[in-house]
């Protein structure tokens, strides 16, 4: 476990973000802007833990106090397979970004990310997903975490496409088999015009763009990319730039998984609204 360097863990009742690298981490802020606006004192750090370091770190942490733990990447893979206690969110993500300790020593997970998800789209971006033909790009770890939050909403279709297919297909897999789906190979179009497009991909991560038709962008009601980033990503821009109603970034979804994360600890879910303002102009 490696401390950044302003952290005092040691403290009781502690939490923190996990993962490598660790340094850009907005999770501090937001939890002590909702610690503060709830009235409720709560310690959160950033703590570097690299890969196949996870266990020994909570153990760590449990010792000097710590109660639960947000875990980012490379690392929920690993948290979802050394807890105790899954919730049906983590069971369906094989992924954990939440976790909580318990007196016993017990570790409980879940994942808070597709609720962060669905939430930004709903309510900050009010628009419903129920009915409706959504895209989503990617098979990885972020697309899997989020599968079955937008399988819950009912969409009329989703899409399923990835650069390799038979990932796609393992996602296909995990659906609910209520929910009405296709797979579209990487770079081809559907003929059922999508509604809303989701990139999980990590593309944007590099500034690369997924190879799709952009003649797609201009009749979606919405171009959401999962990742948060200070300027629109290049995505966001190509999706601007073809047409696209409304595009947003992955930051309010952020947001409101930290929000269900302190629910989660702490018994009531934090008023969100002005933090990703707060965070856009800090
Ligand atoms: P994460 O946890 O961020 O989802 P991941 O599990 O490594 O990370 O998944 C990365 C996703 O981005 C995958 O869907 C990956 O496609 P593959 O399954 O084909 O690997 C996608 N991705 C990464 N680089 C890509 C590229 N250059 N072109 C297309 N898709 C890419």
């Amino acid at each position: 476990m490696v401390t950044e360097p302003s952290v005092k863990v040691g403290l009781p009742n502690a939490y923190c973000v996990v993962g490598d690298p660790i340094a850009h981490s907005l999770s501090p802020k937001i939890h002590a802007w909702f610690a503060e606006s709830e009235g409720q004192a709560f310690l959160y750090h950033k703590i570097r833990v690299a890969k196949g370091s996870l266990k020994s770190a909570i153990e760590e942490f449990m010792r000097v106090g710590g109660k639960g733990m947000n875990v980012t990447v490379p690392l929920k893979e690993e948290a979802y397979s050394i807890s105790d206690v899954r919730s049906e969110r983590a069971i369906a993500a094989g992924a954990a970004n939440f976790l909580s300790f318990g007196d016993n020593g017990k570790i409980t997970a879940d994942n808070t990310d597709g609720y962060g998800l669905i939430t930004d789209i709903s309510r900050n971006l009010h628009l419903a997903l129920s009915g409706k033909v959504i895209c989503l790009l990617g098979a990885g770890g972020a697309a899997r975490g989020v599968l079955a939050g937008i399988a819950a909403q009912s969409p009329s279709l989703l899409q399923l496409s990835n650069r390799t297919l038979s990932k796609a297909e393992d996602l296909s897999n995990l659906l609910p088999k209520s929910c009405p789906r296709e797979i579209v190979p990487w770079g081809q179009m559907s003929t059922t015009q999508p509604d809303i497009i989701i990139n999980a991909t990590s593309l944007s991560l590099t500034g690369d763009l997924p190879k799709m038709n952009n003649s797609v962008f201009a009749l979606t009601e919405l171009v959401y990319d999962m990742v948060y980033s200070s300027n629109p990503t290049s995505f966001m821009k190509l999706a601007s730039r073809q047409g696209a109603k409304n595009v947003s970034d992955g930051l309010g979804m952020l947001v409101e998984q930290a929000a269900e994360s302190y629910r989660l600890w702490n018994g009531t879910l934090p008023r969100t609204d002005n933090i990703t303002d707060r965070l856009r102009s800090t």
